[in-house]
């Protein structure tokens, strides 16, 4: 397969893989802020996450006069916001005739004017605070390729329609794939998202609010009211607790209703100028989705695709399937980003956002949104902030975490992520059968047994190998080597760890523990 031919040297955004995204090059600062240790105060809110989602809640509940201070693992869009492709929709994974059998016609109408509404509102944010994020409105088109995704398109045209999303049929899909049917949806966007994202930090700085980056919670308490949030070098105490981190840490009811996925795009340069001037999206399982985007004056075609469990199939094999996907299509001139990322598969199909179930007073959290995190994070934003604000949000209550599910999808879910049980017990008793650490390639981990024990080991370049405990301390599964991004990742709840086994990604609070 073609190696990669990263334009730019300089990681400035680092993210949690190893791959580069085409978003992370390029100085992106955040306003200046004194980043002292929170002083002794009791915040109104302690918002964990520096993603879309904690930077959004932050910002809108600061310009509600509480005083509110954001804790970030690693630096602002480290997680997912770095890796997305940026779609904005009004159109979900969810499709409206799911969401209509699923939870019935009203709640596809609230559906569809929550993503009008968010489209409306970063709209709005972007133009009256000037972010420079390349935010642009664009038609999107869904597409089938065979009589089966057709029927299903005529329904997902017509319930769409029902609900209020401006869509009709169209005679192209706005890209070089052959099809048979296709929709269009107008006034859909796409955007820059860390540009996008620092803004709203900045904003959220200027408005007075803390942001405290590598600030890793481990610890939270509840006493009289206050929530006391501890990280390596603070200790937050807040009324309020907000959990923008995909799975709230601990085991709770939501590591067993989303399933972690990893979704791979790719940045390539096109030999000729067929760059699509739109959004464009197959019916595919998983589908491929399509888009252009500009960066320092050169186009670059993004294709996503291919997604798959976390810590389950094979990334490489992922990253070559999409790759020869688009070159079915596309002339492709250079690889120029190839990168992955995760998202987590809610299991009737729409986010949860609100009170975490089961837990202390006053803790929130918002997971779940498929591939549409940029939507979804935003509107976890608007109703987390009302919530704690006190006031009515009209679609808190269906997307309520605590939800009585009509669960029409949830056998499937259910199937699908049975190997979270199974895993809890088989990986303790099942190792692969590599003898000895000479077997191990050069720059590849993988699980072995040595002298009685599971350990992950890595070989890295020069030949010096390392060894991890590989039992992510969430709860107790064995992770799997991700060799494009270079990370332990978990099969049970997405959990992911750096080669030096430090957590990438959470719901795990602590590292892999390291043996050699
Ligand atoms: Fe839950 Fe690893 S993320 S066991």
């Amino acid at each position: 397969m073609e190696q990669t031919n990263n334009t730019f040297s300089q990681k400035t955004n680092p993210r949690d893989g190893d791959n580069t995204s085409i978003w992370q090059p390029g100085p992106v600062d955040l306003a200046e802020q004194d980043r002292q240790p929170p002083v002794e105060q009791v915040y109104d809110v302690l918002v964990v996450g520096g993603g879309i989602t904690g930077i959004t809640t932050a910002l809108l509940l600061q310009q509600q006069n509480k005083k509110v201070v954001v804790a970030e693992a690693h630096l602002v869009g480290f997680g997912t916001t770095g890796g997305t492709s940026a779609h904005l929709n009004t159109f979900f994974d969810a499709t409206y005739p799911e969401i209509e059998s699923d939870f019935g016609e009203n709640a596809a109408k609230l559906i569809a004017d929550a993503g009008k509404e968010v489209m409306n509102w970063i709209n709005g944010f972007v133009n009256k605070y000037q972010i420079n994020c390349d935010l642009e409105t664009k038609n999107a088109y869904l597409f089938s390729e065979n009589e089966k995704e057709s029927k299903q398109l005529d329904e997902i045209l017509e319930s769409s329609q029902k609900a209020g999303i401006a869509v009709e049929k169209t005679s192209k899909n706005g890209i070089e794939v052959p099809f048979k049917q296709s929709i269009l949806f107008k006034d859909q966007g796409q955007f820059h998202p860390l540009k996008y994202l620092k803004g709203l930090a900045n904003e959220f700085i200027k408005a007075g609010g803390v942001l405290l980056e590598n600030s890793f919670i481990t610890e939270n308490s509840y006493e009289d009211g206050i929530h006391t949030a501890k990280s390596a070098a603070f200790t937050i105490k807040a009324k309020n607790l907000v959990f923008a981190t995909h799975l709230p840490p601990g085991i709770n009811l939501m590591d067993f209703t989303c399933a972690p996925y990893r979704s791979y795009v790719l940045g390539v340069t096109l030999a000729d100028e067929k760059y699509p001037d739109c959004l464009a999206y197959d019916m595919q399982e998983p589908y491929h989705y399509f888009r252009t985007h500009v960066i320092d004056r050169k186009k670059y075609l993004l294709v996503g695709g291919e997604d798959h469990k976390t810590g389950h199939d094979e990334p490489e094999k992922a990253f070559e399937t999409l790759e020869n996907y688009v070159r079915k299509y596309y002339n492709i001139s250079s690889v120029d980003f190839k990168w992955s990322s995760q998202y987590y598969i809610p299991a009737d199909g729409l986010p949860y956002i609100g009170h975490l179930p089961s837990s202390d007073e006053n803790i929130y959290m918002a997971t779940g949104y498929n591939g549409n995190g940029m939507i979804f994070g935003t509107l976890s934003a608007m109703i987390l902030c009302d919530l704690i604000c006190g006031k009515n949000n009209r679609y808190s209550e269906l997307l309520s975490p605590t939800r009585i599910k009509p669960v029409a999808g949830f056998g499937d879910f259910v199937k699908e992520n049975s190997d979270v049980a199974y895993r809890f017990i088989a990986d303790r008793f099942s190792a692969e059968k590599i003898k000895s650490f000479e077997e191990l390639p050069i720059g590849t981990g993988t699980i072995v047994n040595f002298e009685g024990e599971k350990l992950a080991a890595y070989k890295d370049e020069a030949g010096k190998i390392s060894a991890l405990n590989p039992v992510c301390p969430h709860a107790g599964c064995v992770v799997n080597f991700n060799p494009t991004e270079k990370s332990w990742d978990c099969p049970c709840h997405g959990g992911r760890f750096d080669l030096d086994g430090h957590v990438l990604t959470g719901p795990p609070r602590a590292d892999l523990q390291k043996v050699i």
